[in-house]
């Protein structure tokens, strides 16, 4: 049986990553509304992602005989008045997500629950990549964003990611 913080935190993670492909949709829709479809697919993707995370989060606590809560999703919040918006809300919500998963990570630690840590350690890895993306994405804005035909190039760059499903089996 799984410690009861550990529990708690797991399951509040549910709602954070379903809030985050929320977040992630509204960036895809302000993009949409630019006529950025391919800042747009990226986006959308990343939703996909998001809602793949919640239901890793679930099946552990499942596979771990835990009945799970769903509760409210908030709206998105993000204030959107640029092109650049979205990229630097989403590297901070990916900073704070990082924060999440470490603070599971050390009520697992600090009652030696290993099978947590373990489950847990793909999110660390997940999220090191997602900070490195966000940012990347930034950088390729500030050099190419204002130039109208650099950011034809750029939108057609994140228009060709696909989707693929985590590497992460329960
Ligand atoms: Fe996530």
């Amino acid at each position: 049986m799984l410690n009861e913080k550990v529990i708690e935190l797991l399951n509040a993670q549910v709602n954070k990553e379903f809030y985050s492909a929320y977040l992630y949709l509204q960036f895809a829709n302000f993009y949409v509304d630019q006529g950025l479809s391919g800042f747009a697919n990226w986006y959308k993707i990343q939703a996909q992602e998001e809602r793949d995370h919640a239901l890793l989060f679930i099946q552990y606590l499942q596979n771990n005989d835990v009945s799970v809560t769903l509760e409210a999703i908030d709206k998105p919040d993000a204030v959107l008045q640029n092109n650049m918006d979205p990229l630097k809300a989403g590297l901070k919500h990916e900073q704070y997500v990082t924060s999440l998963i470490h603070t599971i990570y050390d009520a697992a630690y600090a009652v030696k629950d290993f099978r947590t840590m373990q489950f847990l350690d793909w999110f660390v890895k997940e999220q090191g990549e997602e900070e490195t993306n966000a940012s990347d994405l930034i950088k390729k804005m500030e050099l190419f964003g204002s130039d109208p035909k650099g950011l034809y190039m750029l939108d057609q760059e994140l228009g060709g990611r696909v989707y693929s499903a985590p590497s992460l089996v329960l």
